[in-house]
């Protein structure tokens, strides 16, 4: 039928467009969107330094002074057993690693 071609023609490259900056997103970028979702209500993400949430070190302090191998194995195995303060977190160990990646470049200075 010439009217869902014409449907198709129209949606395929918008569809696209919203697919693609997925597709492509770095490791560390997509940490980064990761910790925006689900930490940034309480640590500061990103190259910021002040929490929202006092208590909460800045996931730059944290890459400062965590080695970034270990962070990956707290996160899968949960932080909470350690943190009370913080809600119960169990990532994927692929979730853990675009968040190492994140952390990774905030600690060299790779990322702004
Ligand atoms: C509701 C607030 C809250 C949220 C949401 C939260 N945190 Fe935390 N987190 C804290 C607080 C508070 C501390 C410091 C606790 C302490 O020092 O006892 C902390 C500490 C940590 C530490 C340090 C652990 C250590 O052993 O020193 C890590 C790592 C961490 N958080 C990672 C994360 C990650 C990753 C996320 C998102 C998946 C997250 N947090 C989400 C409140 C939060």
């Amino acid at each position: 039928m010439r009217w869902s071609l014409a449907i198709l023609r129209v949606s395929a490259p918008i569809i696209l467009a919203l697919v693609a900056p997925q597709a492509s997103a770095s490791p560390a970028d997509r940490g980064l969107a990761f910790a925006r979702a689900h930490c940034g209500r309480c640590h500061a993400v990103g190259p910021r330094r002040t929490s929202p949430m006092r208590e909460a070190p800045s996931f730059r302090t944290l890459a400062d002074h965590f080695p970034v191998g270990d962070l990956a194995d707290v996160l899968v195995e949960g932080v909470d057993r350690r943190h009370p303060a913080m809600p119960d977190f169990r990532l994927t160990p692929a979730d853990a690693a675009d968040l190492t990646a994140d952390l990774e470049g905030l600690r060299h200075g790779l990322r702004p």
